[in-house]
């Protein structure tokens, strides 16, 4: 159930939601920050690299905001050597960024081409974070599946695709081994499975109402399970590494914390969030919640079988205990209440829940439409987690917030303050006796942000898509998040309350460069245009002139 026991001082019951926690994180605390492939390597064509999802879906017009696609995003390709600098300079300890898998198996087969001139790529960009003493933290699967995969098989839908991601994971785990210890299989399956299979909002765009992201989750799942066990067998005593799962997780509150019905429903709203993936590999099948309600409304539709499938005993052993750590993305927080959904009215995976989600118009609420800053949510998810799964290691994969696209002011205090309070809070949590090892701010640069296209901004970088060479340009929240990592938290109120105002200092000077940049962006098109265009006139009227010359002589 949601109540979770804490020590007495960091009782949330007793202590004010609002209230600073000063201290410091242990030592050896990792800080980093994150990507992924699709959203920031560009170079969707080169180098042999074979069209995924992604790359299919956002050429197809109306499905990305203003049509945008991921072709070129922060070049991130061809810029990797920049990009570790300013990793560099900001003291991180691990970065995070995903593998492209058909930038590797452009037909997403081992049996069949491996594209070294990627697999050259990778190797590079492992080099050079270890050179710069940065741990890298890699995601074999953030959403770019290999386009073949789902045109031949219909992707996640298909049981096959589990050997096929075994495969590609055991070619990473034999090329990248070496150097890579901490891996991840997937990111945020949740949303793969929802947004890709139900809604149709994400790539490949199916609407498979009821029963598509259950399935797809489920091979998922499987997936996962038998990549850890393969680097358990094949791997782990050569390399000696760590697979784990990167899972999203929003917090949701009972909006009366004395209504048992709100209670419930908020325990479902996270069960069948987290829970649906965190369950299996911790504890070995569905959360019950979910079996219940998807298997009661699927009798209620007159199906014979549960819209859920349904593991076998061998497949339930196989998975359970198939996470080394677990990888956590939390960004937000919901109010949840009970709403029953009839059945037969349009069965999906969001009537199957039977609540209603409600937020606090006084949350703050900067960016993207769904992110609300509510920083006490964080520590309560973690506590959660600690509860419900054993107190496993975990690493927090993705926390950060997001900025509208007009907005070009680089002196963000809004971020600032984001990653304050929710860092704090993840303080507390450890406090409150949570494994944190990790934290991940989301994201180093601004990037390609899935449907909504570049309209909304997570980078601790500004990154001017206007202009060809993609610069990258520091927001107030890199000198923030700087001093959070040398000082490992927060020391104490004097130091910290200085270091917004000494943040905000240096960001003025860059948001003049910024300013200035349209104009070389101007420039750079009238040299591509104008130059060549001059040079060729040029060429024509010598050789008028030369013609003249020449027939005056004979
Ligand atoms: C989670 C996804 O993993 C990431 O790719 C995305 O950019 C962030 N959420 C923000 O929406």
């Amino acid at each position: 159930m949601l109540r979770v026991s804490a020590s007495e001082d960091f009782d949330w019951t007793k202590n004010d939601r609002t209230s600073f926690y000063y201290g410091t994180f242990p030592t050896g605390f990792s800080w980093g920050a994150g990507s992924s492939a699709y959203q920031t390597e560009g170079a969707w064509n080169i180098d042999g690299k074979g069209m995924s999802i992604w790359d299919a879906f956002s050429h197809k017009k109306g499905k990305i905001f203003l049509n945008d696609t991921g072709d070129f995003s922060c070049e991130g390709y061809y810029k990797f050597k920049d990009d570790v600098s300013l990793m560099k300079d900001m003291k991180l300890n691990h970065y995070r960024f995903s593998i492209s898998w058909p930038r590797i198996l452009p037909s997403g087969l081992t049996g069949e081409h491996i594209n070294e001139k990627g697999i050259k790529y990778y190797d590079d960009l492992i080099n050079m974070l270890l050179e710069n003493k940065i741990t890298p933290i890699v995601t074999l699967y953030h959403w770019d599946l290999p386009q073949v995969l789902q045109e031949k098989y219909g992707g996640w839908q298909n049981i096959t695709m589990v050997n096929h991601f075994n495969d590609f994971a055991n070619l990473c785990f034999e090329r990248f081994g070496n150097r890579v210890k901490n891996w991840i299989t997937f990111n945020n399956p949740w949303s793969i499975a929802v947004e890709g299979y139900e809604t149709g909002e994400h790539a490949p765009g199916l609407r498979l109402r009821g029963s598509g992201a259950y399935r797809a989750a489920h091979h998922i799942i499987k997936a996962h399970a038998k990549v850890w066990h393969t680097y358990d067998m094949q791997w782990r005593s050569k390399q000696k590494g760590l697979v784990g799962i990167s899972l999203t997780a929003d917090w949701g509150e009972p909006v009366d914390i004395s209504n048992q019905r709100d209670i419930e429903a908020a325990e479902r709203y996270i069960q069948f969030y987290m829970g649906w993936f965190a369950t299996p590999l911790f504890n070995g099948d569905y959360p019950q919640v979910m079996k219940d309600y998807i298997g009661r409304k699927s009798g209620q539709q007159g199906l014979g079988a549960s819209r859920l499938p349904v593991f076998s005993p061998q497949e339930k052993s196989y998975i359970k205990g198939t996470c080394d750590f677990l990888g956590l993305g939390h960004f937000t927080t919901r109010y949840v209440t009970q709403r029953n959904y009839p059945s037969g009215l349009g069965d999906s995976y969001f009537t199957d829940r039977d609540l209603a989600e409600l937020v606090d118009p006084q949350w703050p609420d900067p960016g993207s439409e769904w992110l609300y800053s509510v920083p006490w949510g964080f520590r309560r998810v973690l506590n959660f987690v600690k509860t419900q799964y054993g107190n496993p290691m975990i690493y927090v994969t993705e926390n950060g917030v997001s900025e509208k696209m007009l907005c070009t002011d680089l002196c963000d205090d809004w971020r600032m303050q984001y990653f304050k309070d929710y860092i704090n809070e993840m303080l507390k949590a450890l406090k409150d006796g949570v494994n944190v090892k990790g934290y991940t701010a989301w994201s180093l640069l601004d990037n390609f942000e899935w449907d909504e296209g570049y309209s909304e901004r997570f980078g601790l970088y500004y990154v001017d898509f206007r202009s060809k060479t993609k610069p990258r340009y520091p927001k107030a929240s890199v000198q923030y998040y700087k001093r959070i990592i040398s000082s490992n938290g927060f020391p104490n109120q004097r130091e910290v309350e200085s270091w917004k105002r000494k943040a905000l200092e240096t960001c003025s000077s860059s948001n003049q460069l910024l300013a200035a940049d349209p104009l070389i962006g101007h420039m750079e098109m009238v040299t591509e245009i104008v130059v060549p265009t001059v040079c060729t006139l040029c060429i024509l009227l010598s050789a008028v002139f030369l013609m003249f010359l020449l027939r005056g002589r004979l």
